[in-house]
């Protein structure tokens, strides 16, 4: 057993930024952070357009960017989380600067500002198309000068340990002691526990396979936390970006950022009509739920399998300056960006929903706090607002190490029994893993996609009792391997965006289901 103060699964932009400021603050406590592919392995290391900030106050304001992010929400927004956060914004924009990242500049000194769907005004710094790497690579760089943190990679957290698991804990409330935790390399399950645990372990991607996220984004977190009996909130508002470029064989979608329609890209179907005029007067820099809707909708009227991301009228020298990675991405599939369009698909991109948490990042289970996309602060709603991702994490890992400053950790004083796997075996059958999760994927895709209806949810939810029954029958009988966890936790995941999908019964933002009144 690894005993420390504070356990975080998650090495992405939220865990990285917490363990930071906490093992400054408090150079006596110990930091373990786990994760369960290589260290800087995240959704964070793949964002490409920037962070949303209000920065140029001449034509820009903190109510402007709150009105922009309430009118994506769809009125389902905390309004108060959306006005602390974006207040907070240029704070911990500037704190991530003073650690070393670099944002492009303007020819002037200032910081270059970029648009976006949904945004009224230029305001989303960047780094290139590479923003999340310069972010993820700062904060790395930052965890590995600060002697008590210790960072595990490849390892996976299985479950959280509750009080359902110890033999002292206190029954009444739900209190989370730290989890049980996978070495990949050797097999080896131990204990982590710990005075307070995070959970930063990022998205669901991967539940629906045709994702623009990394083979990481399973949701792991969600659903320890929904398995510990933490509240999960707005699972049906699943995130379709509108513009992951198209190919016929491969699942993970590499994204054309949205900041190539701010850049002034025009989407054409294969006539070369540019429909977005027809579907909102703000055209391809609609907020991303109607974008993604109208592409969906033209691509089936015409029984097309893509639509097309037109650059060929832009500068192309700009373009190459602020977007190297997917100019070279599209050549290396002989697109040549100055002269032929780019095919583009939607594909799965973020939750807004995720573990409920209050202002100081707290889960229902006491000692438990989650921060980024796998939890649910109210920023977002029923669609959130493009770039205001990074954004969220950066404050919310600010609020929750304000709260430890502010007030002392819980001491424990309990017996954890050690993982029990008497009477397991090696799975010899991981053929049956992957059948299962190519199943899984395809009915999400097939069923719970960017148009839902009753009966396509009713079908999926037939379909995932067979294939839980299945998995739950082989996670019974196995030697835990990450990738069974992994399956085991979409399907969840999949539990959890069907079931609440039924329950609104109302279209908003990100939600689409025919048989609901109009929006
Ligand atoms: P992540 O960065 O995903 O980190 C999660 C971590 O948890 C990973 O290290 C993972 O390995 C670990 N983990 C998960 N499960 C376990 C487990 N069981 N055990 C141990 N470790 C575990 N947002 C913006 O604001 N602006 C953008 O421009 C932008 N562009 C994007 C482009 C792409 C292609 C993608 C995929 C996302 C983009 N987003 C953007 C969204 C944004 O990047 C993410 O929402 C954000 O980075 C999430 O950060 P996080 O720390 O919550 O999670
Ligand atoms: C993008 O660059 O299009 C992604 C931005 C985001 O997801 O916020």
């Amino acid at each position: 057993m690894l005993e420390t103060n504070y356990l975080v699964i998650g090495s992405g932009v939220a865990g990285l930024t917490f363990a930071v400021k906490i093992a400054e603050t408090f150079p006596d406590r110990k930091v373990v952070i786990i994760t369960k592919d290589s260290e800087d392995e995240s959704n964070t290391k793949y964002a490409q357009g920037g962070m949303a900030v209000v920065l140029n106050k001449e034509e820009d304001s903190f109510k402007k960017h709150i009105e922009d992010t309430l009118i994506a929400g769809d009125g389902l927004c905390d309004e108060a989380v959306v006005k602390m956060v974006v207040k907070e914004g240029p704070q911990r924009l500037q704190e991530l600067i003073e650690w070393g990242a670099n944002f492009d500049e303007d020819g002037d000194g200032n910081l270059d500002l970029g648009k976006e769907g949904g945004h009224s005004e230029y305001r989303i710094v960047h780094h290139k198309d590479l923003t999340g790497a310069e972010i993820e690579r700062t904060l790395i760089k930052r965890v590995h000068q600060l002697p008590n943190i210790t960072l595990l990679a490849h390892h996976f957290a299985i479950d959280l340990v509750t009080n359902h698991h110890v033999k002292s804990g206190n029954k009444d409330n739900l209190l989370c002691y730290g989890a049980y935790v996978l070495n990949e390399r050797t097999g080896d399950i131990f204990t982590i526990k710990a005075n307070a645990t995070l959970l930063a372990s990022g998205g669901i991607g991967v539940v629906y396979g045709h994702t623009t996220n990394p083979i990481i984004a399973t949701g792991d977190g969600i659903a320890m936390a929904y398995r510990a009996k933490a509240r999960i909130k707005d699972m049906e508002f699943v995130q379709f970006h509108p513009t992951a470029l198209y190919q016929r064989k491969g699942e993970s979608a590499f994204l054309i950022s949205e900041a190539v329609r701010g850049f002034g890209a025009y989407l054409r179907n294969r006539k070369g009509k540019r429909f977005m005029l027809d579907y909102d007067d703000r055209a391809e820099l609609a907020s991303r739920d109607i974008v993604s809707q109208s592409i969906d909708a033209e691509m089936k009227k015409a029984g097309d399998s893509h639509v097309f991301l037109d650059c060929t009228h832009l500068d192309i020298d700009g373009f190459k300056a602020h977007f190297p990675t997917i100019y070279n991405k599209c050549l290396s599939l002989h697109i040549d960006v100055e002269k032929d369009w780019i095919p583009v698909v939607p594909a799965s991109h973020y939750l807004c929903g995720g573990i409920e948490v209050d202002k100081h990042g707290k889960t229902t289970l006491e000692n438990l706090f989650a921060c980024g996309e796998c939890s649910k602060t109210g920023l977002h709603g029923a669609n959130r607002l493009a770039s205001n991702s990074l954004l969220e994490a950066l404050v919310y890992a600010h609020n929750i190490y304000k709260y430890h400053v502010e007030n002392d950790y819980k001491e424990l004083d309990v017996d954890i029994p050690e993982w029990n796997d008497d009477g397991t075996t090696i799975p010899e059958e991981h053929i049956l893993i992957r059948h299962s999760l190519k199943s899984l994927q395809a009915l999400m895709r097939n069923y719970v996609g960017i148009v839902r209806s009753n009966k396509r949810l009713k079908r999926a939810i037939q379909h995932l009792d067979l294939i839980y029954k299945e998995v739950e029958d082989l996670y019974r009988e196995s030697k835990i391997t990450a990738s069974l966890c992994e399956l085991r936790n979409m399907i969840n995941v999949a539990h959890l965006i069907i079931g609440q999908s039924l329950e609104r019964k109302e279209n908003k933002g990100g939600y689409f289901n025919k048989d609901n009144a109009k929006k």
